[in-house]
């Protein structure tokens, strides 16, 4: 019989994550590398199931917040270290623990990665936001013009400090940003110290300090470079513009490689657009609605006739019913639906990424109005998280 607990102490902290790391084929860690997971570990937001005393599968999840389209940040739980081990899987441990997790979770919003695509869609999480890994040719790449503010490089005590406070001011502007918890930044710090040639260099305009690169660089061949762009955030155009200028001028670097939103106008800083070539397109952003009210609620609207949405939530009942959204906003209501979406569909054109038009066409939804739908959930900007946890 699986039971579900909740964990409150250290060695079970420390097996939680001998099971995660299993059932994911990595390394465990050994007691130097678990001082710096041990800060990753909130205590309220552990479970794990279990076999009698044995620790058969975990979930957790971190405190954060989320940028929605129009702005507003909600309170958001980062989901993570999802496994069960191998000898009890497909047996519903999972199952249960997603369950237990989604009752108890604290924020109206929750958000994850996945391992595999088929997982999560089974528990109300939607595909929300997709990234391009994208890789340019540096010896070609020229930004004409000069930087508008200044680019300084800073040691890493000095990031270690500033790049938090900094990454809250100024790092959550587009919808799906997220906030960082601070077992984010010790293992972020703990990467970086792993690769020696990990170098941050900060941003600053009229206002003082408003964005920052990190960065590390590898040789390929003897003095053939690949820069590898780990965190590029800008609260301004002039900001990313110059992080941008610095990286195109680093000597001795012949590509540069870099996750950015599917609609980031990284081409036309060049004088040559196709310097920049998309590698890959990849999901990000796994997105759970818990609260669809209150979320439905948070975002802002496009300008169209107002649209009936019935919304169907198999494990959070409270969620099922239908909604009116109009340029206004959103309101429960007892209207006739024009279209009716399972909330992990309507997670997937939360953001914008995925149009309701799409869905249709492909058959995972049925109604009418949808290009009112469309036009009420359309984004100036598609979404983008670039933090991995
Ligand atoms: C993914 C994982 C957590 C699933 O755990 P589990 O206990 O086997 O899942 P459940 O038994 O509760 O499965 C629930 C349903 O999802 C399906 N499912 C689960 N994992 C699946 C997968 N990887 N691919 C396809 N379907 C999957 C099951 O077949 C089951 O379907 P059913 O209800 O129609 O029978 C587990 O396989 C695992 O630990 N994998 C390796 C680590 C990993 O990828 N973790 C996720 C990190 S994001």
């Amino acid at each position: 019989m699986t039971e579900i607990r909740l964990l409150s102490d250290e060695a079970q902290f420390r097996t939680h994550t001998s099971v995660f790391r299993r059932a994911m084929h990595m390394r465990i860690p050994d007691d130097e590398q678990w001082q710096v997971v041990l800060p990753s570990y909130e205590p309220d937001r552990v479970l794990a199931a279990f076999d009698g005393d044995e620790m058969i599968g975990t979930t957790q999840s971190y405190a954060s917040s989320l940028v929605v389209p129009g702005g507003a940040m909600v309170p958001h739980s980062a989901v993570s270290r999802v496994g069960v081990r191998a000898d009890y899987t497909r047996r519903g441990v999972l199952t249960a623990l997603m369950r237990e997790q989604l009752e108890k979770l604290p924020d109206p919003v929750a958000t994850l990665r996945a391992s595999e695509g088929r997982i999560y869609g089974r528990f109300g999480y939607g595909l929300a936001g997709r990234w391009r890994t994208v890789e340019i040719n540096a010896k070609r790449a020229v930004i004409p013009g000069e930087m508008a503010g200044r680019v300084r490089m800073i040691d890493q005590d000095t990031a270690d400090k500033l790049l938090p406070e900094l990454h809250e001011a100024v790092g959550l502007t587009r919808p799906g940003q997220i906030g960082r918890w601070a077992g984010w930044w010790a293992r972020a710090r703990d990467r970086k110290s792993d690769a020696e040639n990990s170098v941050t260099v900060v941003h600053s305009g009229p206002d003082g300090d408003d964005g920052f690169l990190t960065y590390k660089v590898a040789e390929e061949k003897d003095f053939e470079h690949r820069m590898s762009i780990q965190d590029l955030v800008a609260a301004n155009d002039d900001a990313w513009r110059d992080l941008w200028i610095y990286a195109a001028r680093l000597d001795l670097i012949d590509h540069i490689e870099v996750d950015v939103a599917l609609d980031d106008p990284v081409s036309w800083l060049f004088e040559d657009p196709r310097v920049v070539y998309t590698k890959d397109v990849f999901d990000e952003i796994w997105l759970r609605l818990v609260d669809v009210p209150r979320m439905l609620q948070a975002r802002t609207y496009g300008v169209a006739d107002p649209v009936v949405i019935e919304v169907q939530d198999r494990l959070l009942p409270a969620n099922n019913g239908r909604y009116r959204v109009s340029p206004d906003g959103a309101e429960r209501v007892d209207a006739p639906a024009d279209l009716t979406i399972p909330v992990g569909l309507l997670a997937a054109t939360y953001f914008g990424d995925t149009t309701f038009s799409q869905l249709a066409a492909a058959k995972r939804i049925e109604g009418t109005r949808l290009a009112d739908a469309d036009a009420l959930f359309a984004v100036p900007r598609k979404p983008i998280c670039g933090t991995f946890f």
